[in-house]
């Protein structure tokens, strides 16, 4: 693998003017983006900004977006939903080798990401044997297993309860740090961005408002005092005032 610092040089994702539009109503106007090879980023927004859309575009999930601008991403992409989409016929091992049948090294591949994600012994467990959180694990053992370049995740521990997800911010800034891919995570929640990520983006109204970087040594702690300015600058790019409470204790730019 090439050295850390030539690889950032090298953008994995490039999009240009990327726009993408429903029914005459534009959800990405014109966005501009670069991510480097091997960067942790970070895209929050409000529902229904266009996070998944952006997100299925650099995918290649949505065949519409191509000639509204120019959209590079790399070859191997692995994504990662909120709900794990395992197949409830065929076991955990076979979910994570899905579509790599017969080939040895993948097989032997399957069963290092199930112990890297602490499902070691659990490869001929049936989905539903596995609680929400395991299930999400495998899903990123999955995503593992084609060794991606970029790796896409769209609220994958939205489900999950406060514990568990504390948990995966872990394993998955692990499997991070080991494996190297472009991370593009989509989030609602602004303390998973930061704790996470070492790029945030917020999109609002079609367009990146806010490109952050996150400039603390991991492993952060949610308690650090000095990740509350970001948190701050990110709250107020998503329109969300904490200083007036309201009936949910937050002011947001829909009720100003
Ligand atoms: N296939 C589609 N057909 C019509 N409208 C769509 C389609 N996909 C998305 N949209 C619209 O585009 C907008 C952005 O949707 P998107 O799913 O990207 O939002 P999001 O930021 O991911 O929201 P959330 O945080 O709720 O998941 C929404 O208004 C949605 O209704
Ligand atoms: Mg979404």
């Amino acid at each position: 693998m090439a050295p850390l610092a030539q690889q950032l040089t090298r953008p994995a994702v490039s999009l240009r003017s990327l726009t993408r539009s429903f029914d005459g109503r534009t959800v990405l106007d014109s966005v501009d983006l670069d991510i480097p090879a091997g960067q942790f980023t970070a895209l929050l927004g409000h529902s229904g900004s266009g996070k998944s859309t952006l997100l299925r575009a650099v995918a290649g999930l949505d065949h519409q977006v191509v000639g509204s601008g120019e959209l590079t991403a790399p070859e191997r992409v692995s994504v990662v939903f909120q709900d794990s989409r395992l197949l409830p016929w065929r076991r955990v091992l076979d979910n994570v080798l899905l579509g790599t049948e017969g080939n040895k090294e993948a097989a032997e591949r399957g069963r290092v990401a199930l112990a890297e994600v602490g499902l070691a012994g659990r490869e001929r467990a049936w989905p539903s044997e596995l609680s929400g959180g395991e299930q999400q694990r495998a899903a990123l053992a999955r995503s593992l297993v084609r060794e991606p370049e970029l790796l896409l995740a769209d609220e994958p521990f939205g489900a999950l309860d406060a514990l568990t997800r504390i948990r995966m911010h872990a394993l998955l800034r692990r499997l991070w740090e080991r494996h190297r891919p472009s991370v593009l995570l989509v989030t609602h929640d602004v303390d998973e961005a930061i704790v996470l990520a070492d790029r945030i983006l917020v999109l609002d109204e079609g367009r990146i408002v806010l490109d952050l970087t996150i400039g603390r040594a991991h492993p952060r702690s949610y308690r650090d005092p000095l990740l509350g300015e970001y948190r701050e600058r990110l709250l107020a790019a998503l329109g969300v005032r904490e200083d007036v409470p309201s009936e949910d204790g937050l002011v947001t730019k829909d009720s100003k």
